[in-house]
Order: structure tokens, then sequence, then C-alpha cells
């Protein structure tokens, strides 16, 4: 077995990944841990406290020592009531600590990432990792520790009491710990594996109710909500007689405690002969001893297989931290320029905004076929772009890769005349401004949302830019007008007023490079050619890349891409591929055909 193997061997290997997040709170850990110890020798003591007092002052003798341990005893249970309540706050400011830097850590983490890891992974799944993995990391940094050193030391040290009180009885009653060890560890087996499918079938409820909601008005549409109900009720009987088994186990694993208990205890009663008909107390102290094993023994089997189950969790977590991205910013482009965090923008060069693809092959990192082959087009600045083509001819994917969200396979971007490489994504991305297919708002007003293009803006700029794409009649009507709210994720709003804010957004903003992807697929015909009218202004002075299906909208572009299949099969102005009479121009007399028949037909 090499080193390797071994070290996947040992159970609680993991644990050292949290570590380095656990330093910081050295102090705190050592101060509960101690905390813990103090509460769990009080609860050793208390025993020997009620021992003293049934062979001293029960039925008889000298009563002087009374006052002195009356005093003793509180100053005991007060020390252990603080003891305890230190060592409770300082679990939960760790545990609340622990997981704001994991959860930070991982957001932070999740902002350098390149779009091909959320292509790969369902937003629950990350979710999870940042939600979920954190909370049982934390908790198992607080209070997974501080009981089990509460437990144990308690475990060890009433063992340690009752051998030196008397050992033979001592060894009696330990006798046990191995039938519990070999109880419990049974019944929790059992429970874990019943709680897990409990856990599944609730997440798959879940599921199921909110793809009812979600998709609501597609399973109205289809008419399958007899079905939806049927699949939604079978899962939850099933759910019903899950729980029910679940509970019936608890059950009986409860009443097997108590019986383990109650045999602790026969053996003492049993064999209480060992000890002297004088030692009441010592007595007393077995009995406690022998109840109090039941507990400690149950918690640090769960505690142990919490370890075990947490193991995955962290192993989950530290992957999401090891993920790199597949864009990233090399160290002496981070020297200079500065990283996301810490962006050193003295150091930034201003851009132009010339483009250059240089022989640029490129696949998607999941994709089994090149979306572009040895693809080569120089873009000055100041030019506006069209890009046109069939649904999934890789029209989008040229745009990504002008901003860097995916890089060449092979070849070059060039952003005035420099290997985009060379500079950081943030200097590229600060000069961009991309209003993508499907458009995203954040919950908030629209000021809120448009003042994220450029925080400083005035109220004139804010105006200008809704003006210039049109999205003042809009806002108009809207109640509260710039005020208005947009819910999560924009969806109180319409896909096309989405659009046209998202729009006014990247507008705000002011870039160099502007790249409107079907930025105006969801708006009106109306509001479509004002925008087209308003369009010349607002890429004046930028280098302008324009997605668009319907082809009338392109047509004053410098130069029109055509891509099929993700080759660039022609280009040229709209003169110039009209007169080529090849794809575009089929393409163009189809829409035309179409639009003309739709309008007759109106
Ligand atoms: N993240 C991805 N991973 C793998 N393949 C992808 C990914 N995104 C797109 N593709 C594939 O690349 C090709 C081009 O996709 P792209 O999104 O560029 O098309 P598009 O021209 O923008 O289409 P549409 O008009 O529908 O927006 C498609 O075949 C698509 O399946
Ligand atoms: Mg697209």
């Amino acid at each position: 077995m090499n080193q390797q193997e071994h070290k996947k061997g040992l159970p609680f290997f993991g644990i050292g990944k949290i570590l380095p997040f656990l330093k910081k709170f050295r102090r705190n850990l050592i101060l509960m841990v101690t905390c813990g110890l103090m509460g769990s020798l009080v609860d050793i003591i208390l025993p020997l406290f009620r021992r003293y007092a049934l062979d001293h002052y029960v039925g008889n003798q000298t009563m002087d020592t009374i006052f002195l341990f009356v005093i003793l005893y509180a100053v005991t249970v007060v020390f252990a009531g603080i003891a305890n309540y230190i060592s409770c706050s300082l679990a939960t400011i760790t545990e609340v600590s622990v997981n704001r830097d994991l959860r930070e850590t991982a957001f932070r983490h999740l902002q350098t990432l390149s779009f091909s890891y959320f292509n790969q992974n369902s937003v629950g799944y990350i979710h999870a990792r940042v939600m979920s993995d954190t909370s049982r990391i934390g908790s198992l940094a607080s209070w997974t520790l501080m009981d089990s050193v509460w437990h144990i030391s308690y475990l060890v040290g009433s063992a340690a009491v009752m051998i030196s009180l008397n050992a033979r009885l001592a060894g009696l009653v330990l006798l046990i710990l191995p039938v519990l060890v070999v109880l419990f560890s049974f019944f929790q087996k059992k429970l874990i594996r019943v709680n897990r499918e409990v856990r599944e079938i609730n997440s798959r409820i879940t599921g199921n109710f909110n793809e009812g909601i979600t998709g609501a008005k597609t399973i109205k549409s289809l008419a399958i909500e007899d079905e939806m109900s049927q699949r939604f009720m079978a899962e939850t009987s099933n759910m019903r007689r899950r729980s029910i088994s679940a509970s019936r186990l608890r059950g009986v694993f409860a009443a097997t405690m108590n019986f383990a208990a109650s045999i602790a205890l026969a053996i003492v009663l049993w064999k209480g002969g060992y000890i002297a008909e004088s030692e009441v107390g010592t007595f007393s102290a077995f009995m406690s001893y022998a109840q109090g094993m039941m507990e400690p023994v149950r918690w640090i089997i769960d505690a142990i297989s919490d370890l075990i189950t947490t193991q995955v969790n962290i192993e989950r977590f530290s992957n999401l931290l090891a993920v790199q991205s597949d864009v990233i910013d090399t160290p002496q482009v981070i020297a200079k320029y500065g990283d996301i965090l810490e962006p050193k923008k003295e150091n930034w060069e201003p851009i132009r905004g010339d483009i250059e693809f240089k022989d640029v092959t490129f696949r998607y990192p999941d994709g089994d076929e090149d979306v572009l082959e040895h693809f080569s087009l120089k873009i000055p600045f100041g030019s506006h772009i069209a890009i046109v083509g069939e649904t999934g001819a890789g029209k989008s994917t040229l745009v990504n890769l002008v901003c860097r969200f995916y890089e060449p396979t092979t070849g070059q971007l060039l952003i005035d005349g420099r290997d985009a490489r060379e500079r950081s994504q943030l200097w590229l991305h600060s000069s961009i401004g991309y209003v993508l297919q499907t458009p995203h708002l954040f919950s908030g007003t629209i000021r809120e949302n448009l003042l994220m293009g450029k925080p400083d803006a005035t109220e004139e700029e804010i105006w200008a830019a809704v003006k210039a794409v049109s999205a003042d009649e809009v806002i108009a009507h809207l109640e509260n007008g710039l005020d208005t709210d947009v819910g999560e994720g924009g969806d109180l709003l319409s896909t096309g007023e989405k659009q046209l804010i998202s729009f006014a957004r990247a507008v705000l903003a002011d870039p160099r490079i502007l790249i409107l992807d079907e930025a105006t697929a969801s708006v009106d015909t109306i509001t479509e050619a004002k925008i087209q009218a308003a369009l010349d202004s607002v890429t004046q002075g930028r280098t302008s890349l324009m997605i668009a299906h319907r082809l009338s909208t392109v047509r004053n572009a410098d130069l029109i891409l055509v891509v099929r299949n993700g080759k660039i099969v022609e280009q040229g102005t709209h003169k110039e591929l009209i007169r080529m009479r090849g794809y575009y121009y089929e393409l163009y007399t189809r829409q035309y055909e179409d639009e003309a028949t739709a309008q007759l037909l109106a």
C-alpha cells in the first residue's frame, strides 16, 4: 500500500482540509474545549458530593462541616453554570463564524470561475455546497468538537472514579460498555439508513413541488395536472410510510437504551454487596455513574458517524475551492493589473476597442466538436459588426470569446493588438457592455439595476441612457417609474422590459465595446424600430457586435458575418452579401417573404 492509499484509508483524513479555516478561531476553540472539560469534570464530581453527604450527614453524626459543604457545592454548581454558558456561547460563535468564513470564501471563489463551471454544475449543486456543506462543517468544528470532549472526558473520568471507589464493582459495570457500543452501533446504522431515505424522498418531494410551481404554465398547457398530482401523491404517501417506520425504530431504540440503563443499575444493585454497608454514598455514586454512561456512549458513536459523513461535505467543499477557472490571469498579469478583489486600476491602460481573432479554433470544454476552426477576423475600433445565422450556429460563442468568458483552444484573441491574456479579465470586462440573450436583472429597483452599470451616474445620464434605448415609455407606464421593484431576477417585468433595462444599463456604463446578443428579440416591432433608429448614436464611438435573427435590423452594419455550423461562411456589407446571392441572400429573402406574407395576412 502506498502512502496515498494509506492516507485515503484513514477515516478522518479530510478534516485536515478545514484546519486552515479554524486557525483563526484557535483561542476560541481552546477556551471552548477547556470549558467543556470543566463542565464534564463537574458532572463527575457531583455524585461524589452526594456520596459525601450520604456518608456523613444522613442519620447522624457531626454536622460541623455542613456549612463548608454547602458553600463548596454551591460554588461548584455556579462554576458549572458559567463553564456551560461560556462553552455553549463559544460553540455558537465558532459555528456561525466558521459558516460565514466558509461561505464567504466559497462565494468569492465562485466569482472567479468561468462560464463553463456554471454550465456544467447546476444551481442546486452549487447552492448545496455553499449552504449545507458549510453548515455541517461549521457545526462539526463547534458543537461536535465540544460535545465529544465533554462526553469522552466524562466516560474516562467516571470510569476512573468508579475504579478508585471500588475496582471490582467498577469492572462489572464497565463490562456493559462493549455491549452498549455494539447495540448503539447497530441501531445507529439502521437509523442513518432510514433517515437518509426520508431525506431523499423529502428532496424529491421538494423537487416535484418546485417543478409544479415553476412549470405550472407548461403543466397546464400540456394538460398533465393529473399525472403530476399522482406523482406527487405517490411520493408523499411513500414519505408517510417511511417516516412512520423511522419513528418506530427510534422508539425501539429509546426503549433499548432505557433497558440497557436498567441493566447497568441492576448490576449495581445486584452486586452492591461488594460495597461495605456503611458506604451508602459510594453505592449512590455508582448508581449515578452507571446511568450516566448511556448518553456519552450514544453520543460518541453519533459523533463518529457524524465525522464520517461530514467527510463527504468537507471533500465536496474543498473540491469546490480547488476548481480552477478555465480562464485565469497569470501571476504576472495579476501583479500588474490586480485581481477581481483588488484591481490596480492605476496600471490599466485605456482601452481603444480594436478586436482581432487570429487563427482561432475553439471547442467548448465539454463539447466534442470544434465550434470555430482557424477563424481570423480584424474588427477595427468603431466598427459596427453584425453576426447572423441559424439557431446554434455559434453566434453567442463568438462574442463569448470576445468577452474572454472562454479562451480560444488554439490561436489568439487580440485586443488593441495585444493578446487578451496579457491583460486582466477585469480590465477587459470593465470596458465591455454586454446585453445578454437572456437578460438578467437583480432584485431591487430599476434605478438600482441601472446604477450597477455606473454607480455614480447622474439623473441626466440615467435618463439619457434610458431614452437612447427607448425604455423611457416603458418606465413611464410603471407606477413607480425608475423606483419600481423588479422582483427576483427581474421577474416582475416582461422579457422585453428586462431586455430594455439591461440594454440601458449597458449603455449607461459607456463601454468601448458593446455587445448585443439578440438585444431586441423580445420587444415589439415598433420599439425595435425606435431602437434601430437610435442604434447609430448608441454605437457611436464604440466597437459594437450585434447578433440578430431579424436580418432587417442589421442592414446598416459595417460588416455582416454569416455563421453556419460554427464557420463564417460569408462576410461583407448587406449589399455585397445580397449581390453574392449565397446563404445570406437565401436567409434574407426567406425572412423577407415570411414577413411580407405575415403582413399580408394581418
Ligand atoms: N456551454 C456549452 N458547452 C458545450 N457546447 C455548447 C455550449 N454552449 C453552446 N454550445 C454548442 O455550441 C454551438 C453554438 O452555440 P451558440 O450558443 O454559439 O449558438 P447561437 O448561434 O448563439 O444560437 P442561438 O441563435 O440559438 O442563440 C451549439 O451547437 C451549441 O450546442
Ligand atoms: Mg445565442
